[in-house]
């Protein structure tokens, strides 16, 4: 630290594990055992030693019991499912670029992406030293000084999104943007509905669940946000009957939202010019458009916001998962100055303690900065589109278990006969050594969701593989009948 300013703070005592233990703690009787687990996890956090086989198995050991014993119990549980026993203790150790590493040094090729999060890669360089660099100085805000990294992040934002769309909120996860752009389309409309689409994926949290088109994850929360409407995805006539329709009732609809590219329903791409109309209906309407791009952002599907394929610019978007570089959490909603004028008021209607924090808007800069000097998008187009060529020859190879192949840039949904085979095709790939995104709570559809700078060595690669495994389970599917996937 700076030795004027060192000097003008008031000495601390240094931070040292107490003499005597404190006796208020919840369990007091345990807290001696948290102090030497936790020195221990400490070393390997830091990588204080190098781990030999034993500290490898040691780890794996205590992680299965730890997941099983005090993390969301029934998550190992469905993992033991989907996953050959074998792979269960697959235990995630480091990656870089396109390759994942476990602890026992078993490399796989990420075509999973983090589910859009690795947009750049893993620990792309120049992402981790922006992180690092601000880690030095000041991690997370004072909450009450300006940080200059919001205000360069969210002017690099406004400057790259289409049209007006200028001024952003700062948060953390998907879903918190979602919430944020349902609150403010509510706010400047003083309407309560919103139109929503089958198949929809928003996040979970209770507004963004309101708008979600899957009944797995909606039921068990019934009821949810009343005046929620939902029509069929891409199918523009039964958008402007549902338009019509609520009109003549006159329900009050503040927006539609939805995914230019629906990605968790498995990159299901609506029919061309669906966005632009949805632009005219909104407009004739007077409802709020709101794409959700939180996940074809960043380039993902050829463009930096998908959207732009079309031409048309939201009232507000929602980025999220890649925005933060595939180094920290960071999302955003963003809208035009004049919807942004109903907060100019009270500011504080809504906010977030961590949102747009010091190291997430590090991480931001430096991935909008590689995005551009990478060329990201145009990479994803490029390699989308060679991956689509391999892909569809496959499916013309395998048409009995592969039934569809479909997507955009670099978000590419594989649709199989029944999720069971899918399910065998995606437990092949991991065999072989491919990360593959098999949809949640579904393995019919699986997503090839890369990072946009992966090499076209890396992709054959993945297609010889998926070739490899396609052939063993269809020869299978013959022999004997799909069996149901625990
Ligand atoms: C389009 C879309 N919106 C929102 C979310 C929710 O994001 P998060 O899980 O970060 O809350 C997701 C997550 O997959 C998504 O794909």
């Amino acid at each position: 630290m700076d030795e004027k300013l060192q000097t003008q703070i008031e000495p601390h005592t240094q931070a040292v594990i107490p003499e005597s233990i404190p006796t208020t703690a919840p369990k007091p009787h345990k807290t001696v055992e948290i102090l030497r687990k936790s020195v221990e996890y400490l070393d390997v956090v830091s990588a204080g030693k190098k781990l030999d086989p034993d500290d490898k198995n040691h780890i794996i050991k205590h992680t299965l019991e730890n997941f099983d014993d005090y993390f969301n119990k029934g998550f190992l549980q469905y993992r033991k499912s989907v996953a050959e026993a074998e792979d269960i203790a697959a235990i995630e150790w480091t990656g870089q670029g396109s390759i994942i590493e476990d602890i026992m040094g078993r490399k796989f090729i990420d075509c999973l992406g983090g589910f859009g999060v690795y947009n750049m890669g893993i620990r792309h360089p120049k992402i981790i030293a922006a992180v690092k660099a601000q880690l030095e100085r000041m991690p997370l805000s004072s909450q009450e000084l300006l940080d200059p990294l919001r205000g360069f992040l969210a002017e690099l934002l406004g400057e790259l999104a289409p049209g007006d769309l200028q001024e952003c909120f700062f948060i953390s996860n998907g879903t918190d943007a979602v919430e944020g752009a349902l609150k403010l389309a509510r706010l400047y409309t003083k309407k309560t509905g919103f139109i929503s689409t089958t198949g929809g994926f928003h996040g979970k949290s209770m507004g963004s669940l309101s708008v979600m088109g899957r009944a797995v994850y909606r039921k068990p929360f019934h009821p949810l946000l009343p005046d929620i409407f939902f029509v069929d995805y891409g199918d523009i006539k039964d958008m402007e009957r549902e338009l019509r329709k609520l009109h003549d009732l006159g329900e009050d609809i503040a927006a539609i939202i939805l995914e230019p590219v629906q990605g968790e329903a498995g990159a299901v791409v609506p029919p061309e010019g669906y966005l632009r109309r949805l632009r005219q209906l909104c407009d004739e309407y007077g409802i709020l458009l709101i794409l959700d791009e939180v996940q074809t952002g960043m380039g993902r599907t050829g463009r930096v916001f998908a959207c732009e394929h079309e031409g048309v610019t939201p009232d507000i978007i929602c980025l999220g998962k890649a925005l933060g570089g595939g180094v920290m959490p960071l999302s955003a909603f963003m809208s035009t100055p004049k919807i942004w004028k109903v907060l100019e008021d009270n500011p504080f209607l809504h906010s977030s303690t961590f949102g747009g924090n010091p190291l997430a808007c590090a991480a931001g800069i430096a991935a909008i900065n590689v995005m551009l000097e990478e060329e990201l998008p145009k990479q994803a187009a490029e390699k989308g589109a060679y991956l689509m060529k391999r892909l569809r020859s496959l499916h013309a190879l395998y048409p009995e278990i592969l039934k569809e192949v479909r997507g955009k840039g670099l978000l590419i949904g594989l649709e199989f006969s029944d999720r069971f085979i899918g399910y065998r095709v995606a437990a092949g790939l991991f065999k072989r050594g491919v990360l593959v995104a098999g949809t949640l709570l579904s393995a019919r559809t699986i997503r090839i969701e890369p990072a946009l700078n992966i090499s076209y060595e890396l992709l054959d690669n993945m297609l010889d593989k998926l070739n490899d495994t396609l052939k063993q389970v269809e020869k299978e599917t013959k022999d004997k009948p799909a069996k149901p996937a625990p």
